[in-house]
């Protein structure tokens, strides 16, 4: 966009968002417009703690449809709007309802723990919800006697069976396209040519397990492989004192990183991880969001109240943070 139209459109948005007393949130893979002009950026849980907590009586959700559902689900009384209702999740779209009442039913007394990136009909199956920066506490928060059915991402519920060392858990076969796009091989080939730099992951790759592999053969130091929630990445970054980061997520991350600490180079693993949903939330539809209202994010009321508990414990378990 030139210089003009941009800011003409940011002052544009701040102007409707105020007519209609909506909070814009924004999700770290937004692209950096949306970043910029949202009130607050974040991951997962950062982002569905201030729709719980925040006084706005609409909340316009630049993020994908399972997201601006769950800010529906905690906060039934507003108003939530997504700028394109289109936008879903691969992720999401790997387990639905039927066929987690299946799984239950092989398992019975089993603690169901649902990614936060599933539809409310899920959710409502759901006993916990977790999101990539509280799996593992959410996990632990579970008597070790009782089995564990954890969806739907593998990899994510690789890592919080290595981290937890729980052999009762088990895990659903889905995957995100994008993260599990980024292999060990493209990750193996990086590091190797930037061999100070620090590696952070995340825990949907499938390089996950590579990058551990890696460090375990000592290719990569092991203290330089981190695992981390995006929100988790933020943190690292402001803190670190390394001169190269290579991050394995979704490209639109490395815009939050980069003002985060502005003298470190972060480099994408894989450059082409772009997630197309989170990409339908363009300037112009958000403006059109504000405009006419639209789309506005409904969830039945009994699939809401279903999925509500298993919601809400997952925003008191686990740091928060994550947002700004
Ligand atoms: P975070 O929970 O780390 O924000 O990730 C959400 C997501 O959709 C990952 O692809
Ligand atoms: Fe879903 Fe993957 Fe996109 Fe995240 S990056 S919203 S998990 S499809």
């Amino acid at each position: 966009m030139p210089v003009t139209a941009a800011s003409e459109w940011r002052q544009q948005v701040r102007e409707l968002a105020q007519q209609r007393d909506a909070v814009l949130l924004a999700h770290n893979y937004q692209v950096p417009e949306i970043q910029d002009v949202a009130d607050h950026v974040g991951d997962s849980l950062a982002l569905s703690r201030i729709a719980a907590d925040c006084a706005a009586r609409t909340i316009v959700f630049c993020g994908v449809h399972f997201m601006a559902e769950t800010a529906k689900i905690l906060a039934p009384a507003k108003t939530v709007l997504i700028p394109d209702a289109r936008a879903g999740c691969s992720l999401a779209a790997s387990i639905d309802a039927g066929q987690l009442r299946g799984w239950k039913s092989e398992h019975p007394g089993a603690v169901v723990v649902s990614y936060v990136n599933t539809t409310a009909e899920v959710k409502a199956e759901t006993d916990i919800c977790c999101t990539s920066s509280n799996a593992v506490e959410v996990v632990d928060s579970i008597p070790t006697e009782r089995e564990v059915l954890f969806l739907p991402d593998q990899f994510l519920g690789a890592h919080v069976q290595r981290v937890t060392g729980r052999a009762n858990l088990h895990v659903w076969a889905g995957e995100c396209h994008v993260h599990a796009g980024i292999n060990g091989a493209q990750l193996a080939a990086k590091a190797a040519a930037v061999p100070d730099a620090e590696l952070y992951i995340h825990p949907e790759c499938g390089c996950a397990t590579s990058a551990l592999y890696l460090a375990g053969e000592g290719a990569v130091p092991a203290g330089r492989v981190r695992i981390l929630s995006t929100g988790g990445m933020l943190d690292a970054a402001r803190a670190t004192g390394a001169r190269h980061v290579l991050v394995a997520t979704e490209i639109g991350m490395l815009h939050q990183l980069r003002r985060a600490a502005p003298e470190v180079e972060f480099r994408a693993v894989n450059d082409r991880a772009s997630c197309r949903y989170m990409k339908m939330i363009t300037p112009a539809a958000l403006l059109r969001a504000l405009r006419e209202g639209v789309e506005e994010v409904t969830v039945p009321a009994e699939v809401a109240q279903r999925a509500r508990g298993a919601v809400q414990r997952m925003i008191e378990i686990g740091q928060p943070g994550g947002a700004e």
